[in-house]
């Protein structure tokens, strides 16, 4: 029988939210994804009207279909914790049920349970702001957005999520190694992330045997990376140097996050997996 996937932090066709989908629709999986809310609209609408049908092509040929689309903000976990401001906010006021334990509620109530669970989201408002100028504030929404809301999802979903079931996500290097511009406390929300990976993988798995890992990513052109300023640096830094001189495609991180939803995986659990043609590995530039 196929498997059912949440996917949340796919918004437009760039990412590796998308990436991961398709790798997963094409293995067969049933696909939701999970939208941040501001950015629901467009999400929706450019796919009613086709603008994603040539991305959608999976490798037999047919297109993948997104079963359901469920509106999310991952910083809140149920209603209690929205501000006024966010309640009447024009962007968030035409949804509902976006807090990560209503959309766990309404997944379960739709489908009754999942396989899979990918987190492909990130979020640090003061991202371009070196670590020594990052305010308190700043480096808090980052592990909120990027570090919490992956505990938080994993606590709803875990009780609907299937034996044999998984969870992933996406991580950056930043999280281990200097990576200067990558700043906001997004490299500390990354090292968070990372070490959440190893514990949450004990608990889940004593608690019900589903497997937890994240896939450290190279670098890829995506809304959220282009955002942070410096990614046409970080890929040409990587093709000149890592082991592998080919530029990633997201599909390779896709096709990782296949292998691990499935048995063929079945002994992987708490790690961080390197997707980045190798240059984790490197030492000194070349
Ligand atoms: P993306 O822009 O496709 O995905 C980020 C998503 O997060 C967007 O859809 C955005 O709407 C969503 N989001 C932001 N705040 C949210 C919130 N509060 N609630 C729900 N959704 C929210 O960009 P990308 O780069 O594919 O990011 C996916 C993951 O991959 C992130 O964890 C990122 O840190 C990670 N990653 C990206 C790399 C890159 O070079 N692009 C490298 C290594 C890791």
């Amino acid at each position: 029988k196929g498997k059912r996937a949440f996917i949340a932090g796919v918004a437009d066709d760039n990412g590796y939210g998308w990436a991961i989908a398709k790798s997963l629709a094409a293995a067969g999986a049933e696909i939701l994804v999970g939208t941040w809310v501001p950015a629901l609209n467009i999400f929706e609408s450019s796919l009613r009207r086709g603008k994603f049908d040539e991305s959608r092509v999976l490798p037999d040929g047919s297109l993948m279909e997104i079963t359901k689309v469920y509106p999310l903000d991952a910083v809140f976990d149920n209603p209690e914790d929205v501000p006024e401001e966010i309640k009447t906010n024009k962007r968030y006021a035409g949804s509902s049920n976006w807090t990560v334990q209503e959309a766990a509620e309404c997944v379960k109530n739709d489908f009754g349970s999942i396989d899979v669970l990918v987190h492909s989201l990130a979020n640090g408002p003061e991202v371009v702001k070196p670590l020594l100028e990052t305010s308190r504030k700043g480096y808090l929404a980052a592990i909120s957005a990027s570090s919490y809301s992956y505990v938080s999802l994993l606590k709803h979903f875990l009780p609907i999520i299937n034996p044999g079931g998984s969870s992933i996500s996406l991580t950056y290097i930043a999280s281990e190694r200097i990576i200067p511009g990558y700043g906001g406390g997004m490299s500390s929300a990354k090292a968070a992330l990372e070490s959440d990976t190893r514990v949450l993988a004990f608990e889940a798995g004593r608690k019900k045997g589903i497997r937890v890992n994240t896939i450290s990513a190279g670098p890829l052109r995506s809304r959220a990376a282009k955002a942070i300023g410096f990614i046409d640096m970080m890929i040409d830094y990587s093709s000149a140097n890592a082991p592998l001189e080919k530029e990633l495609s997201a599909e390779e991180v896709g096709n990782t996050a296949a292998f691990l939803a499935s048995p063929l995986a079945s002994a992987i659990t708490g790690g961080v997996i390197y997707v980045d043609n190798g240059l984790n590995a490197m030492g000194v530039g070349v």
